[in-house]
């Protein structure tokens, strides 16, 4: 027997590039490639891209330049471009980086063992008719009791700013079966806690047995298989929380208390010069009717600072609106003029006042994730153990408000979801001791 071949992936940007990551090794591992964790004991290296902003790209081409290097030590090394710079990019990948053997796009990962045994260089960024993920292999590899799900990918919103509608495709959701095939198979395997994900996750449309359903409805469903704990999803948008996903928030105990909703910005202005379709008072409308049926509910978003056109007052409305909803954490980002998107046509925002404003809005998210995480302290909250932690007998896993928890539980175990009593806050975990184990 041949000794198996190595693999290594590097995963860039969102939650959907690592679920994809660990598909990607799964489809491989049929063609007998093992995972491996460094580049240089590899065979092969995937790196797994984002185009979102200008930076993330970038490091494409200079992880490319230290392949480059490896592969002048190794000529044997296969070096493969997926996600969505190999969308974006394509051919121009191959042209510009001849270290470059295989450019796939996030449509047609299924056809990674083939292009692998076909040899030579090639390149896939088509859009099958069919749905990938039923031409990937079953699931199988499991890192924990926490896992992904991807139920939805593409947008139709456009954005000004955003090249997802571009690099992803529109809408397209997978249909119900499938899905709940696929989580009690997660579930029969140990897992205990799902996200499922989607560019616009709440805008999920997928064909259930008596016609489309909504993501409420597949939430609901899945909620009834047993084992299954906790629910959570991401990334939604505010024009697509519908009244039924709403309400299952105050009535399904397995839907986690914690929602990412981005809204960008606090001004009317800039949100219609980005194609929002939403003014800031309805998305505080949707906070307050979020909240009356989920009061603890820990609330994310992300922030995008720099938009062109963006003034001084302009950015005080997005301060407000941070003050006004009061966010258990979020993401914000420097505007990144993107080329092909409507706003990469405008003049931007100097640089400096951009940076200086990120600088402000991170202050006043800080805040207000320390006062989060401060108000925990004292509580009891479920953990559910995701592996042990640094110190001998400690275990970390996260709450349902999604915080990360270390807890002194040397009889802890992983999967086991603990009641805890949380003793102290820091920057970026709580911790806590055992109450009693509940399972
Ligand atoms: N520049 C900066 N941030 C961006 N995002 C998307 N496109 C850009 C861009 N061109 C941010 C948005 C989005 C998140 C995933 O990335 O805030 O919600
Ligand atoms: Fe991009 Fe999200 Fe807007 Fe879609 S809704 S265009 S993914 S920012």
């Amino acid at each position: 027997m041949t000794a198996p071949k190595k693999l290594f992936i590097k995963t860039y940007g969102c939650q959907m590039n690592v679920y994809d990551s660990e598909r990607m090794a799964e489809a491989l591992g049929a063609s007998g490639y093992i995972p491996t964790d460094t580049a240089e004991d590899a065979d092969m290296v995937l790196l797994n891209t984002c185009h979102i902003r200008e930076k993330a790209s970038e490091k494409l081409y200079s992880d490319l330049g230290r392949l480059r290097a490896l592969k002048a030590e190794k000529p044997g090394l296969k070096v493969g471009v997926a996600g969505c710079v190999a969308q974006a990019e394509g051919a121009e990948i191959l042209r510009r980086a001849p270290v470059v053997d295989l450019v796939v796009g996030p449509q047609s990962y299924h056809r990674l063992p083939e292009m692998v045994a076909a040899g030579g260089r090639q390149i896939d960024t088509e859009f099958p008719a069919e749905d990938k993920f039923t031409l990937l292999p079953e699931r199988k590899a499991l890192r924990g009791p926490a896992a992904f799900l991807t139920v939805q990918e593409g947008c139709d919103k456009f954005c000004a700013f955003c090249v997802v509608p571009y690099t992803r495709g529109s809408e397209v959701s997978r249909p119900v079966a499938r899905l709940l095939d696929e989580a009690r198979g997660l579930v029969a395997q140990g897992v205990r806690d799902i996200t499922l994900l989607g560019q616009n996750v709440n805008a999920y449309h997928g064909a259930g047995p008596d016609g489309p359903w909504g993501l409420a409805r597949l939430i609901r469903e899945l909620a009834k298989i047993d084992g299954l704990a906790r629910i959570r999803y991401m990334t939604s948008h505010p024009n697509d929380m519908e009244d039924d996903l709403i309400s299952a928030h105050g009535d399904l105990p397995a839907l986690m208390p914690y929602l990412h909703l981005p809204v960008q910005s606090g001004s009317d202005r800039i949100l219609k010069a980005m194609n929002r379709k939403h003014t800031a008072a309805d998305y505080l409308r949707l906070i307050d009717r979020i909240r009356a049926v989920r009061p603890d509910i820990l609330l994310s978003s992300d922030f995008i600072v720099g938009f062109p056109g963006e003034t001084d007052a302009d950015f005080n409305a997005t301060l407000d609106l941070i003050r006004a909803v009061g966010y258990g954490q979020a993401y914000s980002f420097k505007y990144s003029a993107r080329p092909g998107t409507p706003a990469a046509e405008k003049p931007p925002v100097p640089s400096e006042i951009a940076d200086a404003r990120l600088h402000q809005l991170q202050a006043l998210i800080t805040t207000q994730q320390r006062a989060v995480q401060e108000a925990m302290v004292g509580r009891e909250v479920h953990v559910l153990y995701e592996k042990p932690g640094r110190m001998p007998g400690q275990m970390v896993g996260k709450s349902d408000h999604l915080h990360a928890v270390h807890v002194a539980d040397p009889n802890g175990r992983i999967g086991q979801l603990a009641r805890v009593r949380v003793l102290a806050s820091s920057s970026n975990s709580l911790a806590a001791e055992p109450l009693f184990g509940i399972g």
